[in-house]
């Protein structure tokens, strides 16, 4: 067993930043020991606060660093498969944020990859499988508390920006759809225990110019049907003005549940001469900071004692095609039949 899990980390941007400092400062049995981003910035953040030995713009030397045995992947969506199929082809175990591909071609080139390589550890992240709430609600579904469930209806709602953000950010996302309802999607999965079916996706650029000039939205709904029976309905937002919420609704044919936001600041109550207050996570790193811990050192857990983890990289590539089919039934105006 390996004693010490030796890792590096590519991209340190919005997320990978405070993901970086989490790996370093929380999560067992593991060494943060190199760091790769395209921006100066953010590597002499990496070297004077995160200490690391190893800080590289070029990721074909951090995947290729004999002494790592591990990289956590946050870099661009668009990016991913490419650096997956590096960094597991030089022989180490990867986590990877959503998501698995932008596209299902490349989610199909990374799962040829990784199962020509069985003994690493190749993991996505889909945190909500690591949140206790969301843990309690699949449990009590898979007992039956609830009956099948029929009708599902999940949200992420994004703390509204402002246009120079947007303008920075908006082209590097890769879409609402992959970007905000990925998790969602994977969470109707999940819950419900059946695939996608159809998807007839609507919305629109209602504030932000910009997400229409790059044929994208600030605001989408969509309608899915599941395979063998029921509906789900998804949304996604860019103009949460109380600050980042995922919320998930379950009807079944024998009783509903629902999954409110559970971060800790949440569960405390304030009362003061303004009325009764709670402080909503203002992002999704604050939102789901426990899960994203519980599923690193699950992460490293697997590499340490050749487990594999809960989720697989067919929960990835079915997140994915999901969220092309929304894309282009939202493109399209029309409902798409998803192609397996
Ligand atoms: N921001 C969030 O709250 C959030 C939430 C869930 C998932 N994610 C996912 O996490 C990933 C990172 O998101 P982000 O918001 O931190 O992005 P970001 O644009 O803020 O940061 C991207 C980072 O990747 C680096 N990078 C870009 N191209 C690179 C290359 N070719 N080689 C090496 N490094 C490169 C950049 O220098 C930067 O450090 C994305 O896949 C995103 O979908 C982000």
């Amino acid at each position: 067993m390996i004693d010490k899990v030796k890792a590096g980390i590519i991209g340190l941007g919005r997320l990978g930043r405070s993901y970086a400092q989490l790996i370093q400062q929380q999560v067992k049995h593991v060494d943060l020991l190199a760091a790769c981003s395209l921006s100066q910035e953010e590597l002499a953040f990496a070297k004077t606060k995160l200490n690391v030995q190893y800080a590289y713009t070029d990721y074909h030397q951090i995947v290729n660093n004999h002494d790592l045995d591990a990289i956590f992947l946050l870099s661009p969506p668009q990016q991913h498969a490419m650096h997956i199929i590096d960094a597991v082809n030089a022989g180490k175990h990867v986590f990877t944020t959503t998501p698995l591909g932008t596209n299902v071609e490349d989610c199909k080139a990374v799962m040829k990859t990784v199962r020509s390589r069985p003994s690493q550890v190749v993991m996505i992240g889909f945190e909500h499988r690591y949140d206790p709430a969301y843990i309690k609600a699949h449990a009590m579904i898979k007992k039956g508390q609830i009956g099948e469930p029929v009708l599902i209806q999940s949200s992420t709602f994004d703390k509204e920006k402002n246009d120079s953000y947007y303008q920075l950010y908006g082209p590097k996302a890769g879409g609402i759809f992959l970007e905000l309802n990925i998790k969602n999607i994977d969470i109707v999965r999940w819950l419900s225990g059946k695939e996608i079916q159809s998807v007839t996706a609507a919305g629109g650029a209602y504030k932000y110019d910009i997400f229409k000039n790059l044929n994208d939205a600030d605001n989408v709904m969509s309608l899915i049907e599941l395979e063998g029976g029921g509906v789900a309905n998804i949304s996604a937002s860019r103009l949460s003005q109380d600050g980042f919420n995922t919320k998930t609704f379950v009807l079944g044919t024998e009783g509903s549940l629902e999954i409110l936001d559970s971060s800790p600041t949440e569960a405390i109550r304030i009362y003061d001469t303004d009325g009764i207050k709670t402080q909503v996570p203002q992002s999704y790193f604050e939102r789901y900071e426990l899960a994203l811990l519980a599923q690193a050192n699950d992460f490293v857990s697997c590499i340490q004692n050749s487990g594999s983890p809960n989720v697989f990289l067919e929960d990835g590539l079915e997140a994915t095609r999901a969220a092309v089919a929304m894309t282009k039934s939202f493109l399209l105006k029309q409902r798409v039949e998803i192609e397996r």
